[in-house]
């Protein structure tokens, strides 16, 4: 057995016979997809905390250095999403590419980006009930919407304790996870009314807010470093970007829809860049207008557009507007919870992980008992870690993933140059050594700290493949 063998990509192609979808997904669609998937906590919580944290009002460049990093990752994804047309993942890429070693490693990130990502949009969901329950005049004790490594202010005072739990965050986990385990279908029609919804929310705020905006809250646009590296200055402009790369994730759902696209090789592209130019462009004028309504400095908060639109005229505005952003977090939970659940479904089915992850419940047909670990795992996060750790978690954790779907495209070409492949990204070597070289500068932005958290769970998971996966996988022997 070697730690590079690879799932030939006839047995991937066998293994998801069944899952052949219908070709029914034109361009247009593919964006509607993207863009679904991509507006969420990133924008509408992690936009105020990389102003206020890092970037101040040159978060808008923050936006522009993430959605690159991106770009290159996307076309990356669009070949291999054409070339293994399977529901896949990033995981199933890099087990027929990397081999077997590497396919582990990538799973197990993945958890970064799905779970981790799920507890941090779970935690945005409740500062944002939070805010709705006060404008009904319940008082929630904040103590108890926050972990204990946040300090939060006593409602009508300026004593500043710690938190306790984070209760909303852990609810909307269990009740999600619940959703899921019951196998109850999000329709597709609630699904667009909430895309429609997000969307029109943060196209409204850019609209009426505009006139609202202080110019002087513009300067300094880059406000000078701190001395600490990502604490404002041009660090902070990284750091910043590597924070608010949170809300392009998501755009790789585009790339899962690969075998439902009618025209892949051309659509694939238009899907996935086309998302992410308009959901750049949406994000660099909405962060310019939170930055300008509220000083970069009071917008350290889990629902920034709460704090701006209160500063408005249109505060008869303000429940429909959260309300709108809470039912959005919702989907993108669900989503992300989904995802997770079928990366650890595969591998469980290459005996990499055991049986009980992909164990399918008798009624439901749902993954169930996977469903319950990952809601104790999300929930225990999203109940005790802070917001900032956990969105910084979930961002490296995806780049990096990133950086190696950029790795496996040139490997792919040594190994399989004559495999069919709907969609050829453009330019490789140049576009995938881009991506690798710009994703890894955003991660290096994130700062030590982030760096030590990753290497820690890497670590974890490599001790799990040596103990366990290497010696039973399909490819053991
Ligand atoms: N991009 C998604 C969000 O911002 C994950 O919530």
């Amino acid at each position: 057995m070697s730690l590079f063998a690879t799932k030939p990509l006839d047995l991937i192609l066998r293994d998801s016979e069944g899952e052949s979808l219908k070709r029914s997904l034109g361009a247009g669609q593919l964006v509607a997809l993207g863009i679904g998937a991509i507006i969420g906590a990133g924008l509408f919580s992690l936009t105020g905390l990389a102003a206020a944290q890092n970037a101040g009002p040159a978060v808008v460049l923050s936006f522009i250095l993430a959605a690159v990093g991106c770009a290159f990752a996307g076309l990356c994804y669009s070949e291999f999403a054409t070339m293994i047309p399977i529901a896949g993942s990033a995981y199933t890429y890099s087990y027929a590419t990397m081999g077997e070693l590497m396919a582990w490693i990538i799973g197990w990130d993945l958890v970064l980006e799905y779970a981790v990502g799920a507890s941090t949009v779970a935690v945005s969901w409740s500062g944002y009930v939070i805010s709705l329950l006060k404008d009904f005049g319940i008082n929630f004790p904040p103590e108890l919407a926050a972990s204990p490594l946040e300090p939060v202010t006593l409602p009508g005072s300026t004593t500043v304790i710690h938190g306790v739990i984070n209760l909303p965050a852990l609810f909307i986990v269990v009740l999600v996870s619940g959703i899921l385990i019951l196998g109850i279908q999000e329709s597709a029609q609630a699904n667009t009314v909430i895309v429609i919804l997000k969307i029109s929310v943060a196209i409204l705020f850019v609209i009426m807010g505009w006139a609202y905006i202080n110019t002087k809250n513009y300067t300094p646009f880059v406000p000078p470093n701190t001395g600490t590296f990502g604490e404002f200055g041009w660090s902070g402009v990284l750091r910043g970007a590597g924070k608010v790369f949170f809300a392009f994730i998501g755009f790789d759902a585009v790339s899962t829809a690969a075998q439902e696209a009618k025209k892949p090789q051309r659509d694939m592209p238009i899907g996935i860049v086309g998302s992410l130019v308009l959901c750049t462009l949406l994000y660099v004028v909405f962060s310019h207008v939170l930055t300008g309504i509220v000083n970069y400095r009071d917008l350290n908060v889990s629902a920034p557009v709460a704090v701006a639109v209160d500063r408005t005229p249109y505060m008869f505005f303000r429940p429909a507007v959260k309300l709108a952003i809470i039912l959005g977090f919702t989907s993108v939970i669900l989503v992300m919870l989904l995802g997770q659940s079928r990366v650890f479904f595969s591998m469980s089915r290459d005996r990499l992980l055991p049986k009980v992850f992909s164990d399918v419940h008798p009624k439901f047909r749902t993954p169930w008992r996977s469903n319950l670990l990952f809601m104790v795992f999300t929930g225990l996060f999203g109940a005790f870690a802070p917001l900032s750790v956990l969105g910084d978690m979930t961002s490296i954790g995806t780049l990096f993933a990133f950086v190696l779907v950029c790795i496996g495209i040139i490997v792919m070409r040594r190994t399989h140059p004559d495999r069919h492949r709907p969609f050829r990204t453009p330019f490789v070597p140049l576009i995938p050594l881009l991506g690798i070289a710009f994703n890894l500068f955003l991660m290096f932005g994130l700062g030590l700290s982030n760096w030590i958290r990753l290497f820690g769970w890497m670590a974890v998971g490599l001790i799990l493949y040596f103990n366990y996966g290497r010696k039973r996988s399909i490819t053991a022997g």
